[in-house]
């Protein structure tokens, strides 16, 4: 293990506004799992460090949205997260969250010290300010036109329409979230971290030293730095956050992104009070597990923050993963375009391990991937199934055919064949270990399954099933052999599939095995007992596959029908044309079916005007007998029109929602039939 005798892993804090999803697990939680769950099984010192991250700005503005505090917010989802992760077996030692006590006086004392060091630079800028609600505008609470595309609706930080980075100050007719005032431009003051300064460190200790990082993380990296370090504030004025914690910084937090990555430090402090033998002894192994969007806060800021400090670590790895995509698409909480952790265990009760095998056999280590339920029905039924779980059900059920559920001793007949099988075990197992140690989970997950692969060709090349009549010696080699790679099996895969590798370990009564143990070619001794045996995982069908696929349809048909209600306006007309429209408040006196159509009705409204006949499509939304006497909006100027040989004389005025429902335009109390509409 290098020169390192410890290893602190951490995962990326998730922000506490919403549940946590495959892309979650794929990216970051599911490798660092892997991870730490091999370097324990070897007997290594390691601690796997998460938590939630629930301060910014758009825990605020949920909160805002939902009328309740962010407070309630971060405690809902900080609940929701940790189940999550406590369900799929991801083991951290501890998962804290960033409203503890503990972390506020760590970010603030960390905060602090690079102050007094005169580590920071403070600098003025100009910011938008709300005058009704008297406060400073975080660039989410600003929503205006963006000078790119001409969205009506992106924020003051980017517009969602056409992808583009954006300062408040670019959009045109900028508007207030919090008061729908516009915000005015007043100057404030901020604390910078002078990254410029650290550039050449930075060059030589990313570019120079650590050219083995992932070829993903090392190239965001040199594109950062080669494109020159700027200083970047990191305080905001906000009244969620850590106090910044000097005079004169009323209104004023430290930003999240400085914050969060400190929440590590403050969750190992939590932890135990040995923190800094971890954080600080030259001889740990520090590891930031992470998504490819916080490159360069874990390996550019963060990495700058503990070199200004002085005491700390930095990071030795950062393998940091691309997006999973989901069916073809960007996952996305707002657009609900996600399969949630919570309701795929809803669905797939006790099938944890199928989704861990499934998300780290497609992890997006090189590229984004994109996560199918085809490939997930797949991966189940062709690999899990019919090689894992096949072969080590057959090794089992012989055993109890042939010899009442003891394990043979190896039979005096043994071929060649049935001894590089045995040999091959330690073979995979290497594979196995040298990829983990690479931080290569899809090589290793599938090198792992060559091991169950090698069991089930080995089983049906050798047929014990047909031998046992005529060469029982060779039999008991065989099963002992099959038995053994069934050993080997149920300890390689409990990194990866920790819950069906403690039920195989259970069906075949082994225990207290590690990985030190890999490789034995007699794990299972001549006697031993099995137990009988379970299945470890179940086919999974096409209409349960069906059901995801339909789910996944229904939030498509809602998010289009969403994007059409907030279709853009159309283009500006001049108030002219508009008085050109001639609206009154109507009342309808007949109404009737129009012969041989589905939509249509024949309506006679009193005008104020004139008693006159309209056809209007509809018959799907009212009854005749239930809009007699009703008031309406009626366009009477409107050039008269033959519909189904019925002259229409106007329109009535409908409003229809994205499904195409229709709904009467009318008064909010009743008025004067002939009232104008403007
Ligand atoms: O991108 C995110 O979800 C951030 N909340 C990750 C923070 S990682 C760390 F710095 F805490
Ligand atoms: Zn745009």
């Amino acid at each position: 293990m290098d020169n390192f005798k410890r290893t602190l892993v951490t995962t990326a804090l998730p922000y506490a506004n919403g549940p946590v999803h495959i892309g979650h697990l794929a990216g970051v939680y599911v490798p660092a799992d892997i991870y730490v769950r091999y370097l324990r099984m070897k007997g290594e010192d390691v601690l796997l460090i998460g938590g939630s991250d629930e301060h910014g700005v758009p825990i605020t503005l949920k909160a805002k949205n939902e009328g309740v505090t962010p407070q309630d917010i971060v405690d809902r989802y900080h609940g929701i997260i940790k189940k999550s992760f406590q369900e799929f077996g991801i083991t951290f030692d501890i998962y804290s969250r960033t409203t503890t006590e503990t972390h506020y006086k760590t970010a603030s004392e960390f905060f602090k010290t690079l102050y007094d060091k005169g580590e920071f630079i403070e600098k003025e800028s100009d910011q938008y300010y709300d005058e009704e609600a008297k406060q400073f505008l975080a660039d989410r609470y600003i929503t205006g036109t963006c000078p790119h595309c001409g969205n009506e609706g992106a924020y003051g930080d980017q517009c969602e329409s056409c992808g583009t980075s954006l300062n408040a100050t670019d959009l045109i007719n900028p508007v207030s979230v919090i008061s729908g005032s516009v915000p005015v431009v007043r100057k404030t003051k901020h604390w910078y971290l002078p990254l410029d300064k650290h550039e050449p460190f930075l060059k030589k200790w990313i570019l120079e030293d650590h050219k083995e990082w992932k070829a993903n993380v090392y190239g965001q990296c040199k594109s950062w730095i080669d494109q020159g370090l700027q200083p970047r504030a990191v305080s905001r004025d906000l009244d969620w956050g850590v106090p910044v914690p000097v005079d004169g910084a009323d209104g004023k937090v430290l930003y999240v992104w400085f914050d969060a990555p400190i929440g590590y430090i403050s969750a190992t402090k939590e932890l135990t009070p040995e923190w800094e033998k971890y954080w600080k002894d030259k001889e740990t192994k520090l590891l930031h597990f992470i998504g490819k969007d916080n490159i360069v806060f874990h390996c550019i800021v963060f990495p700058s923050m503990l070199k200004a400090e002085g005491s700390f670590n930095l990071p030795e790895n950062v393998p940091a993963n691309e997006f999973l995509n989901l069916e073809g698409d960007k996952i996305s909480t707002s657009r609900n375009w996600a399969v949630w952790l919570h309701e795929y265990l809803e669905d797939f009760k006790d099938q944890q391990d199928v989704l861990r095998y499934v998300l780290a056999a497609n992890a997006p280590e090189t590229k984004d991937n994109d996560f199918t339920w085809k490939d997930f029905q797949a991966r189940n039924n062709n690999e899990l199934v019919a090689i894992l779980g096949n072969f080590v059900n057959r090794a089992i059920v012989l055993t109890h055919k042939y010899y009442d559920g003891k394990t043979p001793e190896m039979g005096s007949v043994v071929e060649d064949f049935d001894k590089q099988s045995l040999e091959e075990i330690s073979v995979i197992v290497n594979k196995v270990q040298s990829s983990l140690d690479q931080y290569r989970f899809r090589e290793a997950i599938k090198e792992m399954m060559n091991l169950a692969r090698l069991g089930n060709k080995y089983l049906a090349d050798t047929e014990p099933w047909k031998l046992i009549k005529t060469d029982e010696e060779r039999v008991k080699t065989i099963m002992y052999v099959s038995l053994q790679i069934t050993a080997n099996l149920s300890v390689l895969m409990e990194p990866f599939l920790p819950f069906s590798a403690v039920k195989l370990q259970n069906m075949i009564n082994l225990s207290d095995v590690n990985w030190s143990d890999l490789g034995k070619t007699d794990l299972l001794k001549a006697g031993h007992v099995i137990n009988k045996p379970e299945l470890l995982f179940a086919k999974i069908e096409d209409e349960t596959i069906q059901t995801q696929l339909d789910k996944l349809q229904a939030t498509k048909t809602a998010n289009e029908a969403a994007a059409k209600t907030a279709a853009p306006a159309k283009e500006n007309i001049s108030f002219d044309d508009f008085t050109k429209m001639d609206i009154r408040i109507g009342t309808i006196l007949e109404a009737e079916k129009v012969a041989k159509t589905k939509k249509l009705l024949k309506l006679l409204i009193d005008t104020g005007i004139d008693k006159r006949t309209v056809v209007s499509g509809i018959a799907e939304y009212y009854k005749p007998e239930d809009i007699i006497g009703k008031q309406v909006s009626i366009l009477v100027n409107l050039a008269p029109r033959n519909i189904k040989g019925i002259e229409s004389q106007g329109m009535i005025l409908m409003g229809e929602d994205a499904n195409g429902e229709l709904v009467f335009v009318q008064p909010s109390k009743d008025i004067k039939a002939g009232s104008e509409v403007r």
